[in-house]
């Protein structure tokens, strides 16, 4: 082979270009801060361990005993069938019945995304993702080379989703509408009428509804139902994992549970050839999810205090800033703050100026599908109280400078 051709760097597809995971692209500029010295405070990925909040040990337990006891080869690629109906039996506990037959288990709740939308939409397909958007929905669109549509959510209610520029979208490509609820990025959580009036507007047009459902248990008052609870006939597929509400995102372990209706049959089928290929998910960690959804949950609601009252600090001290707003989060551990940027400057540009100037590092908004002027930035409010008061003190001193700067 000729030497010009072997010193040539190997291309790489052209999907990379498209796909983009903001919430750890921009670790790279925090480390080139560490590098140089500067204490970084990493608010960037949703982690509640990292913080300090301890998986609960039955669950550890019931990992470690798995593994003790063998449960250490493959599995059918749907799961074992004790978690399946574990995972069944809890959805019927909240009102949704549904054949273990139905429920696929995961490699977290992102193995179920990837699967849901490569089974459902083809290339040049269009699925309605909310703006903001968690980011992985549009990074698996750029893969599959399918079209997201983003349709509003509105900080000026509640980050709720816009019913009107929903419909406006539709085409007659449109293919899948996902429900991030409670939500991420902006701790929304949907009221009845509006979950409601998503499901209408799906069925209206023969749309099949991904729930992603992972903070359901996070909700500050209290779990919050599943989206099929409002029409069990309704082709809904909903997603859940241990990363969130059982504090063990490192487990990569989740399950996805395709509603009953005969309409979603093929579905089924699609999801689990697609599943068949990549073997099965993680083995000792199935047995967790039996132990954590049979066993104890007490965790959970000492989860949500503790999360209720880092959403308050939070709301309080980002809307006592001059020049900021934040819409009181209600759920998971998510803020989507906006500053009112001067002409010219992007959200990208104030949170790298942040994270130079404080060590801080949050994820600007157009990570998550929001225009890059209009100053979102979302925080991960995990850290411990005091902590999390002297981030937003430093996020005071800096905005304010920032914006006097400009002005
Ligand atoms: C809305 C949403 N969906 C899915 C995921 C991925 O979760 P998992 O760890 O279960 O793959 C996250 C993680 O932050 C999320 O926020």
């Amino acid at each position: 082979m000729p030497t010009s051709r072997l010193a040539q760097p190997i291309p790489v597809a052209a999907r990379v270009d498209r796909f983009s995971y903001a919430i750890r692209n921009i670790v790279v500029a925090a480390q080139a801060l560490e590098a140089r010295g500067t204490r970084v405070r990493y608010l960037n990925i949703g982690d509640p361990v990292a913080f300090g909040f301890q998986t609960p040990p039955h669950l550890v337990e019931a990992v470690v005993r798995a593994m003790r006891e063998g449960h250490n080869g493959y599995l059918p690629s749907a799961g074992i069938v004790e978690a399946r109906e574990a995972v069944a039996a809890d959805c019927a506990a909240r009102g949704v019945g549904v054949s273990p037959d139905r429920v696929v288990m995961t490699t977290g709740t992102s193995e179920g995304i990837d699967l849901a939308l490569n089974a459902l939409a083809d290339e040049g397909d269009e699925v309605l993702v909310p703006s903001p958007t968690y980011p992985l929905y549009t990074a698996v669109l750029a893969t599959i080379n399918a079209r997201p549509r983003y349709y509003r959510t509105d900080p000026n209610h509640d980050w709720l989703p816009d019913l009107d520029h929903l419909r406006s979208l539709v085409t007659p490509r449109t293919r899948v509408l996902v429900v991030i609820d409670p939500n991420n990025p902006t701790g929304a959580v949907y009221p009845p009428a509006v979950r409601r009036g998503l499901i209408e507007f799906a069925e209206r047009h023969g749309l099949t509804i991904l729930a992603d459902e992972v903070y359901a248990d996070t909700a500050f008052d209290g779990p919050t139902p599943l989206l099929a609870t409002l029409d069990r006939d309704a082709p809904i597929i909903s997603l859940s994992s241990l990363s969130k509400a059982y504090l063990a995102p490192g487990w990569r372990t989740g399950w996805m549970v395709l509603g009953a209706t005969p309409r979603l049959d093929n579905v089924v089928a699609a999801v689990k050839k697609l599943a068949d290929g990549r073997l099965c998910s993680p083995a000792p960690m199935q047995h967790a999810v039996v132990a954590a959804l049979t066993g104890d949950r007490s965790h959970q609601a000492r989860f949500r205090r503790a999360l209720a009252e880092r959403a308050r600090i939070t709301a309080d001290s980002l809307n006592a800033i001059p020049g900021i707003r934040c819409v009181p989060p209600r759920a998971a551990f998510y803020a989507m703050p906006a500053v009112s940027l001067p002409p010219g400057c992007t959200d990208e540009d104030y949170v790298l100026a942040l994270l130079g100037a404080t060590g801080i590092l949050c994820v600007y908004g157009s990570g998550f599908g929001m225009r890059p002027e209009e100053g979102t930035f979302r925080i991960v409010f995990l850290a411990d109280p005091d902590e999390l008061r002297a981030v937003y003190a430093d996020i005071a001193a800096f905005t304010r400078n920032y914006l006097e700067r400009a002005g």
